[in-house]
């Protein structure tokens, strides 16, 4: 049985106006968003650097929506105590850029925030094992990580299904709910295959902040995960 749960649509900052991010969270909420993903590049573990806790803080009045900090940094830990505070809700990191992946895992969940492991396309699903315990979400990248408006890579969708076969196997047996995010190259036109592939949170950047009218896109983003789900 699937323990898929209800679609999630997280638009990235990524691709949003850095000139005017409180408008634009403001406009993306009210646009029917769910969540704010927030990529944090260091220009270290990625080759980009966006923007750090004192962000995060000045956008935290502008929505009650969560916000999704996806961190891209190397080290790790240095930063989830100061995200927390400045008012993530959740908070995910790549295995391969800390040290001590339960320690970094448990940090998040002691600052009260959901905890996320993110897969690169090249990293394994097994770096989920012995940690199922303390994971409230995993990100699957479907793009190398970095930039925004790049292609989504198709394998993706195996993997996909195979983290939702972990993850219910893992409920079956008395677990968590895990949420399997997916993140990179979502749009209109593959959000559905996205769902009927076992995704439930969608992190989308250009495919929507791209478009002049954020509402009608997500619109036909939501029809699309219905139709996949209709059809399953
Ligand atoms: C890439 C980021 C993604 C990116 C998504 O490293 O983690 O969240 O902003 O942007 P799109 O949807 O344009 O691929
Ligand atoms: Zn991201």
């Amino acid at each position: 049985m699937s323990h898929k749960q209800s679609p999630v649509i997280a638009p990235s900052l990524l691709s949003a106006d850095f000139a005017c991010l409180g408008q634009e969270v403001r406009d993306v909420v009210a646009a029917g968003a769910d969540w704010i993903h927030f990529d944090v590049m260091d220009n270290h573990y990625v080759p980009n650097l966006t923007f750090g806790p004192m962000i995060c803080e000045a956008l935290r009045p502008h929505t009650e929506a969560p916000i999704d900090v996806h961190l891209m940094v190397e080290p790790v830990d240095g930063l989830i105590t100061p995200f927390a505070k400045a008012g993530a809700n959740l908070i995910s990191f790549h295995p391969e850029a800390t040290r001590h992946v339960d320690r970094s895992l448990a940090l998040i969940r002691d600052q009260g925030c959901k905890a996320g492991l993110v897969f690169n396309p090249a990293t394994s699903l097994d770096w989920m094992e012995h940690v199922m315990d303390k994971l409230d979400f995993i990100l699957l990248m479907s793009v190398n990580p970095g930039f925004g408006g790049q292609r989504f890579i198709g394998h993706t969708l195996e993997k996909v299904r195979a983290a939702r076969q972990r993850i219910d196997q893992w409920v079956e047996a008395g677990g968590q709910p895990i949420r399997l995010e997916v993140d990179g190259g979502v749009n209109v036109d593959n959000i559905g295959s996205i769902r009927a592939a076992g995704a439930d949170a969608f992190v989308a950047g250009s495919a929507i902040f791209n478009q002049p009218d954020y509402a009608a896109v997500i619109q036909r983003m939501r029809a699309a995960l219905a139709a996949a789900d209709q059809a399953s």
